[in-house]
Parts: C-alpha cells; sequence; structure tokens
C-alpha cells in the first residue's frame, strides 16, 4: 500500500520513493553495501562451527569463554527449563556437550544480532524498540506454535530463532535511514520505506553472515501471502510457522499492517479452530512463557 504524503513532497518528489532509493543506493549501489558487521566474537565462533569435520569443542569453548555476553546466553539456554531433564551446566564446554553442537550454532545467530538494535539517535530508537518487541513476541510465538505442532525441541528452538530473525532487515534499513533525518522523523514515511525495504535488506545481512539457509528463506520470503498447502496433512515449514506468529501480533507498524482474514488463514493452516484465541489457549501460554528462558 502506498502511503500519500504529499505534504511531505519536496520538489515533487515522493519522500517514500526517495526514501526506498536511498535505501536501496546503500544496499545495491556501486559501493560495497552498507551493511552491519557480525560482531569479531560470533563470527570466530561461527568460523569453527562451519568448519566441518569434528567440532572442536575445546575451541568453541574458549572463544565463548572470552565474550562474557555470548557465554551467559548460552548457559542461560543449557540452563533453562527446556533442557532440565539433561543437568546442569556451568562452563560453555559443559554448556555445548549438554545442548549440542546444532543449538549452539542457532543461538549464536540469534545473540550475535543484539548489536543491531542500538540506535544512534533518539529520533530512531522507538523504532528499534519497536521491532525488538515485535521480534521478541514472534519468536515465542513461534516456538508455542511449534510446540503445539508437536516438534521436537531442537526445531522448537529453531523456530525461536527464525521469529526472532525474521524482521532483521528492518534494522538495517533503520540503520541508514538514520542517515537521513529528514526522511526518519516522520513516522508513516519510515513505515512504509522499511515495509518495501526490509526483506532484501535482510535477505542481504544473512547472506554477508552466512546464516543458516533455512533462516535466510524466512528473512527474504516472510512477508509472501501464506499458502495452505494442497493436502492438509502437509507438514508445517519453519517460513510458515514464522508467518503465522507474525500475523498473530498487533503489529509494530514499521514493519507491517494488520490483517483479520490473513489470521484466520494462518489457523486453517495450523489446524486450528477458527475461533481459536492464543490467549485462551492454556498449552499455547504454557510454552510461550517457557520460551521466556531463551530470550
Ligand atoms: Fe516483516
Ligand atoms: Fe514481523
Amino acid at each position: 500500500m502506498r502511503l500519500e504524503n504529499k505534504a511531505s513532497a519536496r520538489n515533487g518528489v515522493d519522500p517514500v520513493e526517495e526514501g526506498v532509493a536511498y535505501v536501496y543506493d546503500a544496499l545495491l549501489g556501486v559501493d560495497e553495501p552498507r551493511l552491519p558487521v557480525m560482531p569479531q566474537s560470533a563470527r570466530r565462533i561461527q568460523a569453527a562451527l562451519l568448519r566441518g569435520g569434528a567440532l572442536d569443542t575445546r575451541k568453541v569453548s574458549g572463544l565463548l569463554s572470552a565474550d562474557p555476553g555470548l557465554s551467559a546466553r548460552l548457559l542461560r539456554l543449557a540452563n533453562s527449563p527446556l533442557f532440565s531433564d539433561m543437568g546442569t551446566a556451568r562452563t560453555p564446554r559443559q554448556a555445548i556437550a549438554l545442548v549440542g553442537e546444532v543449538l549452539i550454532q542457532r543461538m549464536l545467530c540469534y545473540a550475535a544480532t543484539d548489536s543491531l538494535y542500538h540506535a544512534s539517535s533518539p529520533t530512531t530508537a522507538p523504532w528499534f524498540n519497536c521491532v525488538l518487541e515485535h521480534s521478541q513476541w514472534v519468536a515465542r510465538t513461534a516456538y508455542a506454535l511449534a510446540t503445539l505442532a508437536g516438534w521436537e525441541r531442537t526445531r522448537c528452538v529453531e523456530a525461536f530463532v527464525a521469529g526472532s530473525l525474521h524482521d532483521i532487515g528492518a534494522l538495517v534499513a533503520l540503520q541508514i535511514l538514520e542517515q537521513r533525518p529528514d526522511l526518519a522523523s516522520d513516522k508513516k514515511i519510515v513505515a512504509e520505506i522499511v515495509m518495501q525495504t526490509h526483506c532484501k535488506a535482510g535477505a542481504l545481512l544473512a547472506e554477508a553472515w552466512h546464516l543458516p539457509e533455512p533462516y535466510r528463506e524466512v528473512i527474504e520470503h516472510h512477508e509472501q501471502p501464506i499458502r495452505l498447502a494442497a493436502d492438509a496433512s502437509e507438514a508445517l515449514s519453519l517460513l510458515e510457522v514464522v508467518q503465522c506468529a507474525d500475523l498473530f501480533h498487533g503489529r509494530c507498524p514499521a514493519v507491517h499492517s494488520h490483517a483479520a482474514l490473513k489470521r484466520t488463514r494462518c489457523k486453517t493452516r495450523l489446524g486450528l479452530p477458527p475461533d481459536w484465541e492464543l490467549e485462551k489457549d492454556p498449552a499455547f501460554q504454557g510454552a510461550f512463557a517457557q520460551a521466556h528462558a531463551l530470550l
């Protein structure tokens, strides 16, 4: 939907078009794409994890120990109720042994994005907070929906991480727009520019950061219409779970618009009755609360 904002048009140029062009130029212009850099410690750990062959646990745990923020997050995951049946971890090395290499890598993707939520001006700070709040809600909802669907633990955590990452491109677009305070001060203009650019911006970031393929698909395609499986028994995909979680949220105006019809479609795809309300489903609420441990 194109927002009319003739009052803000300067020299006949639509400010939304101007902003979208500005963001794309920063991302796809002749210069190097203006993308945030993955934090160094996360990059090193990721390289060790993606190296192939047997995991060098000693090296990875050493790198984790050097980053108190990352190791604290990992220990919180390992000692959360999700893994209460597995024992207790007091060190990164014990945490790796407890939750496994796959989940370490998944949580690393999530933790590495912490640095993207910092606004450089008071004007844009509310937008970053809005995306953070929305992403955390979608992450927990995706986890809960995956739990209701009967997915096993690792895939539920994967749904959480995919939910947390799905709008990561909005942060990239917002960071670029911070260079244009004339555009960034108008809420409607910012919302429309971010809406039009965040999937592409996220896809470029995901590629540059070597995020796993399932997350790349979610980041790039989550705004596409919800597909109804031809066969209702067709397995739910990670993309569909995140799309449904995204649509159930009250929405961050920077990133989305409401759509009750789409929510009905989601319920059909999830095998839920049309009058299902997540607030009134104890199983959903239990899983949603459990996912708090992952934040
Ligand atoms: Fe989005
Ligand atoms: Fe979203």
